[in-house]
């Protein structure tokens, strides 16, 4: 049976995290992988997740199974962290979800299952894993044209115009913020606009959130995400922790199926929990349990906020030094979009060719489509990606 498995394509963001750890070169710049990591490199547990931990230690007395959904208090937390009070609570079903990916995957197997029909739309580009995991489920994907390669900017007419060959029933996979690998993010007009087209032909919205905090603040990276929740019948949302809290490995996620009717939620809750019961039976909850006591806690929640704006503050520090740097050394405007590009990402927009010679010559690692992770970089690093940029002729 075993001899009979083929080789399964090797995901493109993973596969750079390995080839960099085998880089012997001193001077490399990782820009790859999506994890946050501060100016001398390290990935730091946060002090509020620290201090959590530290109680959680003291304070826990059991590890007994929780329950399928996970912790209803985390649930609760993190629907007034990503929603506030933009949806009726009783409309709302969730489940605790191995981290950001794992709510994506339940999301996908949910629409599946309501509706062998769905095709989903996803933007192009998207983070490579939504195509991945819908196409291992066998689930229809139809890209709809988001990133304008000349103006590094949101090609919403394009957009508009693919998504318009949706039917109804089709799910519109969206970015809350911070998009995936662009940067390039729509504007609170063109939110509207879109949700008035999944209005207008009956479509079921999806939104990834998963760096909530990283773009414009916490509150405004949510806005779209409240404003489709509080504006389409039927919404799935996968937020994820993992950047946010910092707490990657700990896989701390969630997925919420908010329905037109709160009737509804009911059977919707079963489903989440029967998705859950078949995949890994409870979802983790170390992560959750952190995440749940930071977010409740007025003290650590204030500490965590300011830690993460810190971070946030940080990643726009580079970004403008980058962009000036670049027109420094182009003489031109070309890359102010850096500057206005927002999240963890930059699409550079070059080719894959142009990346590879970037990593060969200079030890810089971008994903091959020209993704580059601005937490990635240090004040002393930028000028560098900044000269070989130019030296590339990009
Ligand atoms: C990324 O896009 O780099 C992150 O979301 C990490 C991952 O799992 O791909």
């Amino acid at each position: 049976m075993l001899g009979n498995l083929k080789s399964q394509p090797a995901d493109k963001i993973l596969a750079l995290m390995t080839k960099f750890k085998e880089d012997p070169r001193i001077q490399k710049v990782d820009l790859g992988v999506g994890v946050y990591k501060n100016a001398e490199g390290v990935t730091p547990v946060m002090r509020a997740v620290k201090a959590a931990e530290r109680r959680l230690v003291e304070e826990q007395t059991s590890k007994s199974y929780v329950g399928l959904p996970g912790d209803p208090a985390f649930a609760d937390a993190m629907i007034d962290l990503v929603l506030g009070d933009s949806v009726q609570r009783d409309r709302i079903a969730a489940i605790a979800t191995p981290g950001g990916t794992g709510a994506v995957r339940q999301a996908f197997e949910l629409v599946k299952m309501a509706n062998p029909d769905a095709r989903v739309f996803v933007s192009n580009p998207t983070w490579p894993n939504h195509v991945s995991i819908l196409k291992f489920l066998g689930i229809p994907t139809i890209e709809y044209r988001y990133f304008d390669t000349e103006s590094r900017a949101v090609d919403f007419e394009g957009m508009l115009e693919d998504l318009a060959d949706a039917k109804a029933g089709d799910v519109v996979l969206l970015h809350g913020c911070c998009h995936n690998p662009t940067g390039a993010n729509l504007n609170i007009t063109q939110w509207q606009s879109v949700i008035d087209l999944i209005n207008e032909k009956g479509l079921i919205a999806m939104v990834d959130i998963a760096y909530q905090g990283f773009g414009n603040g916490l509150d405004e990276d949510a806005e779209a995400t409240r404003l489709v929740a509080s504006s389409v019948k039927e919404v799935l949302i996968a937020a994820s922790c993992s950047k946010n809290f910092g707490v990657y490995r700990e896989r701390t996620g969630l997925l919420m199926a908010i329905s037109d009717d709160a009737e509804l939620t009911p059977i919707v809750q079963q489903n989440l929990n029967y998705l859950n019961r078949q995949n890994y039976s409870f979802p983790p909850d170390h992560g959750a349990r952190v995440v749940t006591m930071i977010l409740t806690d007025p003290e650590l929640r204030a500490d965590w906020a300011a830690e993460l704006e810190e971070i946030r503050l940080g990643m726009l520090e580079l970004r403008q030094q980058l962009a000036d740097e670049l027109q420094k050394l182009s003489g031109s405007d070309r890359f102010g979009f850096i500057a206005e590009h927002r999240g963890m990402f930059s699409q550079i927009g070059t080719t894959p060719d142009k990346v590879e010679q970037l990593r060969a010559d200079n030890g810089i690692y971008m994903v091959g489509d020209s993704r580059m992770n601005i937490a990635g970089l240090n004040k002393d690093t930028v000028p560098l990606l900044a000269k070989a940029i130019v030296d590339a002729g990009i």
